[in-house]
């Protein structure tokens, strides 16, 4: 149904920058977590999805953050990173300043039209020159507040802790100043996938960003071309969650094929609706690689 109330939700937060500019470092400086030591290479390959409860004057407040690659081939997931989010949170080393996906990264959240919010890391390091960064970005029209400008730049450091509080303030506060962060918890369930895999024991497992309405275990779903059943609902932590609230990014189990990442999903009354969807979409894209494999041979033949 489109009763309801409208309820308030956690900002959604994208870190991007340039490769070991150190965002996952400072997402598991914020989460108390070690992805860091677990990345093949030290390289983020994937979009990882976490959501933590800050405390800021003793105030509770969730907070969804996405972890994005800053290698530059996965200019895909960084697009993708920058239009499912309320925020970006720009992530610039001090001691190497603006480089290529920094700028690649801010192009994607301007393009979005998204709010940025810089975080100038690794300011304990010998060398560190956070005013250059400042100076270097507002060339790209990221003029920091105590220049002038409207950007909000942190100086913090993963490694020391240092300005973690300030950065989820700065966080906080722009979600407060620009955003109407609010969501029907009873609409139909809808959002995108983050991410999908095939894992070997549980088979295909999409992780999906909630954007409006509450996906419960027991939801029949279709995720672009994939439908199934939800058999379970998992957070960041391995944990079984019976409903995923709006913001909520959240492991499904129980598709019958693999989603792409970017596709939307969205719940339906029964499983054989979900099928029907599911094969229509199926069909239209065999139809659609067909016609441009036509194209191609029909090309090929003017050689
Ligand atoms: P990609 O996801 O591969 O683009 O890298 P990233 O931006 O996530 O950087 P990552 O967190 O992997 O950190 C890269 C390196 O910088 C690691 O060796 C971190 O330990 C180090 N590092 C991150 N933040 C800081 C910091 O604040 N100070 C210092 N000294 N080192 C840091
Ligand atoms: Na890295
Ligand atoms: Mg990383």
């Amino acid at each position: 149904g489109e009763e309801g109330d409208w309820e308030s939700r956690p900002p959604v937060v994208t870190v991007m920058g340039h490769v070991d500019h150190g965002k996952t470092k400072l997402l598991d400086a914020l989460r108390h977590s070690n992805v860091v030591s677990k990345e093949a290479g030290g390289i983020t390959q994937h979009i990882g999805a976490y959501q933590i409860v800050t405390e800021l004057e003793h105030n509770e407040r969730p907070i969804t953050f996405i972890d994005t690659p800053g290698h530059e081939s996965f200019t895909a997931m960084r697009a993708r990173g920058a239009k499912v989010t309320d925020i970006v949170v720009l992530v610039v080393a001090a001691d190497d300043g603006v480089m290529p996906q920094t700028v690649e990264a801010l192009n994607h959240a301007q393009a979005a039209e998204v709010p940025i919010v810089v975080a100038v890391n690794k300011i304990d390091k010998e060398g560190a020159n956070p005013a250059k960064i400042r100076q270097q970005l507002t060339e790209y029209g990221l003029v920091a507040e105590e220049y002038g400008g409207d950007t909000m730049f942190v100086d913090v450091s993963a490694t020391t802790r240092q300005g973690l509080d300030e950065l989820l303030t700065a966080i906080l506060l722009t979600a407060d100043a620009s955003l109407d962060l609010r969501a029907n918890t009873e609409q139909d369930p809808q959002g995108v996938v983050i991410e999908g895999k095939l894992d070997k024991g549980r088979g295909p497992v999409a992780t999906v960003l909630v954007q409006r309405g509450t996906l419960r275990q027991g939801d029949s779903i279709v995720a672009g071309d994939a439908y199934g059943r939800v058999r379970s609902l998992l957070d960041e932590h391995g944990n079984k969650l019976k409903e995923a609230l709006p913001s909520r990014p959240v492991q499904v189990v129980g598709l019958t094929s693999v989603p792409r990442a970017g596709d939307t999903f969205l719940v339906v009354e029964e499983d054989r609706v979900a099928r029907q969807i599911a094969d229509r979409r199926q069909a239209r894209i065999r139809n659609a690689q067909n016609a441009s494999m036509r194209k191609r041979i029909s090309l090929e033949d003017l050689d």
